[in-house]
């Protein structure tokens, strides 16, 4: 028996379970001390009334002959998915519902989709990023370059043509910067893939955060995308399914096999997200949920505004948490992401997730979540303001 030894080029423990670890330690420790977290983005806000009664509707058919339901199909029920077809059409992009599959959210699907991908494929992704992109490559053994986002190109590296690639990942708005990319950006990115018949993985997990009508919440708003892209979204950060789990993943039959063969491999290797599950999902997408889940992202936007007005007092550099929860800053004094780590955890025992755990390019930064509660947010930044003083 030969292992996979390509694990052994991972760091030994993903980043969020490091910092997991870590805080677990300090707790330990310390006992008296009140640890506020904004690290991982976790939601903290409850599922939203109609969702919370569709699943109590679906638990019900559940117990009753009638409406009892065994397996479902692999690629999700015709009610959840047309639900994602219409929600589509919000934003001007027509799907059809074979191109729609269901799933337990966007991480499962990202690492998943490789499955469909060679392995001697070269792999773009962007530094930083969302660690899942690099790891679940470096599992493959694929070869991964990357497209440097820094200060200079406000985190939002354009293709550079000296660069072949044959999957690129896309993240906006980013995870864990927060920049998005605008139409023409993306159209570049687009034209890019084409010319290296390339495929685009397109992470939309914070679509929702996306507050400027003329910022893309989709790539399939870009022209051309349909023939090189492949979406994922989740409603983990949109309706706080972090702990319920559903997401989905569009194909486009455009794509030729690679939309029968996510099929193929959804009804091989997955048996579809839970019937009750989906129809929580589905209300989300009903006008009341739409009305009810905004309220919820406001929520968040307003602990991001206190956290930027916050970092602007006491003279900390950041961008990000305008159209998305996450604000990125620069660690003061010229500290390392960890060392910034330490010093929060030791000093004011607010958390937050070093950026070098992003890549390198993440290094001397660090990510703040605004999806703690209101008040835990407003006592971090007086904490903060205590420490940093005001400038
Ligand atoms: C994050 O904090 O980056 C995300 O919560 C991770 C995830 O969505 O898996």
């Amino acid at each position: 028996m030969n292992i996979n030894e390509n694990y052994t080029k991972l760091e030994e423990s993903y980043l969020f379970s490091t910092v997991a670890k870590k805080v677990s330690e300090f707790a330990e420790k310390n006992p008296d001390k009140k640890i506020i977290k904004l690290g991982i983005g976790d939601v903290t806000l409850p599922l939203c009334s109609v969702v919370v009664d569709a699943l109590h509707k679906a638990v019900d058919e559940m117990g009753v002959q009638a409406t009892f339901r065994g397996y479902g199909p692999e690629q999700g029920y015709d009610f959840l998915r047309e639900a994602v077809k219409n929600y589509y059409k919000t934003h001007n992009v027509e799907l059809d519902m074979d191109e729609i599959f269901i799933s337990d959210g966007a991480k499962s699907d990202l690492g998943n989709i490789l499955d469909l991908f060679a392995g001697d494929n070269t792999v773009l992704v962007p530094d930083p990023v969302y660690p899942v992109y690099v790891d679940t490559n470096v599992m493959a053994g694929r070869k991964v370059i990357f497209a440097n986002a820094n200060q200079d190109n406000e985190f939002l590296p354009l293709p550079d043509e000296s660069q072949k690639a044959d999957i690129i990942y896309i993240c906006s708005p980013n995870n864990p910067t927060g920049a998005v990319y605008n139409k023409e950006q993306l159209k570049k990115w687009v034209d890019y893939a084409k010319s290296m018949n390339a495929i685009i993985l397109f992470d939309a997990a914070y679509e929702c955060f996306i507050s400027d009508d003329s910022l893309p919440k989709s790539i399939f708003e870009i022209e051309g995308a349909k023939d090189c892209a492949i979406e994922f979204c989740s409603l983990s950060k949109t309706a706080g399914f972090t702990g319920t789990r559903c997401g989905y993943t569009v194909v486009p039959k455009a794509l030729g096999k690679l939309n029968k063969f996510w099929l193929r491999r959804q009804t091989t290797k997955f048996n579809g997200v839970p019937y009750i599950v989906q129809r929580g999902a589905a209300a989300v997408f009903s006008e009341e949920g739409q009305k009810e889940i905004k309220e919820n992202i406001n929520y968040y936007k307003e602990n991001a505004r206190v956290i930027s007005d916050t970092l602007t007092k006491c003279g900390i550099w950041h961008v990000g948490g305008k159209h998305s929860p996450y604000i990125w800053l620069k660690c003061p004094n010229n500290m390392t992401s960890w060392d910034f780590f330490d010093y929060l955890l030791e000093n004011i025992q607010v958390v937050g997730t070093p950026g070098a755990g992003f890549g390198k390019n993440g290094e001397g930064y660090f990510r703040l979540t605004s999806f703690g509660s209101k008040e835990n947010t407003q006592e971090a930044m007086q904490r903060f303001e205590m420490l940093f003083g005001t400038k």
